[in-house]
């Protein structure tokens, strides 16, 4: 397995450029299973989630080409030859469970394993359920296994149904499952991330009919058939966040190529709170801290427009070298503080009770040998190696695979000192 040696960098300067959206792309993946007709997604992250998700729906029958080095990815499911997602493919990545409303709508059954468990939390299915059944499936848990059915193996019909918890996945699985039911389909507390809105946006030009996407009520007027399009896949706002970190934590000013502030507004905000300047330029951002040290700021994660879970193991490496305590709350996921401890092997102050993690800023952290956990923890450790005393040594980097492209290369690109070593 290998592992990441990143050192204390100090000033970092240049260009970081932005990838296309990780969490876009896996639910646009499985929306071709929609049509007939090929879909190409263009402006495609080259991560190894897109590969497990490719290899997923390969194994129902899509033929998946990746072009331009895996910038490009043309999609056809022309003929599907199973509607089973195995075990082993879900297993390794919890938006396999992407593939259940579009299969169901599309092949009239599903039958997709339960992703099991993973680092951050249980991540049950049974807001996905209660979605899908407002659209007449019929879906029940067998050997690990979600059967699903519409009516009579035909169309789902158009149904109503407001979500108890604004989930990213189950509002996906309900969008993508009502374009071909029977009627009107209305989906309330509906997740508004940038990712939906940028399905919506490929569905729409398949020829969906929605309205009300990026806000709490979306609105789906089912159609016969949907057809192939070409779609640019939106830029990832959690990279982005990341690597805006970076001349934060290890100064200097970088440019984010691609970055738009818009889709990460609660994030920004907070960043200047904490003293950074972010300006918006022809081509991205620009980054650069305007204090040697920066202030504590407090951080309560939320569904989207609020501060990112997805960013909350970076923002607290963050924090770990501000001048004050700053409180960090955890509210979507049950266990996503696995990057405190690794900290603390870097001399961090971190006291974790339950959902709340308080830091208390230290002046230099010292570098150390620390474990990936998942895939945002891991570049949080990253991003404390670049200000750390001497090396840090961040092994089982698989888990950076997932989510970030190229991260070696970016980072060494605005002076980072860093390796990947096998
Ligand atoms: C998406 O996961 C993202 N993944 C996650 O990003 C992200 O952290 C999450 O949304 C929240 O923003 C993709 O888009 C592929 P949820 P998803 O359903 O859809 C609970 C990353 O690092 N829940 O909004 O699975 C669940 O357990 C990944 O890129 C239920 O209880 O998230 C969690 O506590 C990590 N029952 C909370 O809701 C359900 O049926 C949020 O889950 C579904 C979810």
């Amino acid at each position: 397995m290998d592992s990441i040696i990143v050192e204390d960098s100090g000033p970092l300067n240049g260009k970081i450029p932005i990838a296309g959206a990780k969490n876009a792309c896996l639910t646009l993946m499985p929306a071709t299973l929609l049509s007939d007709e090929p879909v190409t997604l263009t402006n495609a992250p080259r991560l190894s989630d897109i590969g497990t998700m490719s290899l997923l729906l390969q194994s129902l029958g899509v033929e998946v080409e990746t072009l331009n080095e895996g910038l490009v990815l043309a999609l056809s499911s022309h003929a599907l030859k199973t509607t089973r997602a195995d075990y082993d493919i879900v297993r390794k990545m919890r938006a396999s469970n992407l593939v259940l409303g579009p299969l169901l709508a599309r092949a009239g059954e599903a039958i997709v394993s339960l992703p099991g468990g993973c680092a951050i939390g249980a991540r049950p299915m049974d807001l996905h359920i209660s979605a899908l059944r407002a659209l007449g499936a019929e879906i029940e848990l067998k050997d690990g296994y979600l059967h699903a059915m519409t009516p009579n193996k035909g169309r789902l019909v158009g149904g109503t149904h407001k979500l108890k918890f604004a989930s990213v996945g189950a509002t996906e699985n309900f969008i993508m499952a009502a374009c071909l039911a029977k009627g009107r389909s209305q989906l309330k507390n509906a997740a508004m991330e940038p990712e939906i809105v940028d399905l919506v946006k490929c569905l729409k030009s398949m020829g969906a009919n929605i309205s009300g996407e990026g806000t709490k009520t979306i609105t789906i007027n089912g159609v016969e058939k949907l057809q192939g399009a070409t779609h640019s896949v939106v830029m990832d706002r959690i990279e982005l966040g990341t690597y805006m970190l970076a001349p934060v934590i290890a100064g200097g000013e970088v440019e984010l190529v691609g970055g738009q502030m818009e889709l990460l507004e609660a994030f920004c905000k907070k960043l200047t709170e904490a003293g950074v300047e972010i300006s918006e330029t022809a081509n991205g951002l620009k980054v650069k801290r305007k204090l040697d040290t920066i202030n504590a700021v407090d951080v309560t994660t939320a569904v989207y427009p609020g501060f990112p879970t997805d960013l909350q193991a970076q923002m607290m490496a963050l924090m770990c070298t501000s001048s004050g305590v700053s409180t960090l709350e955890e509210t979507i996921f049950e266990n996503r503080f696995m990057h405190a401890p690794e900290l603390m092997r870097m001399g961090a102050q971190i006291d974790v009770q339950g959902g709340i993690a308080r830091v208390k800023g230290v002046p230099k952290l010292k570098g150390a040998q620390v474990m990936a956990t998942d895939l945002r923890a891991s570049v949080s450790l990253i991003l404390a190696g670049l200000a750390a005393q001497g090396k840090t040594k961040v092994s089982r980097v698989y888990h950076l695979d997932r989510g970030y492209e190229k991260l070696v290369e970016k980072l060494e690109n605005v002076g980072a000192k860093i390796e990947r070593v096998r």
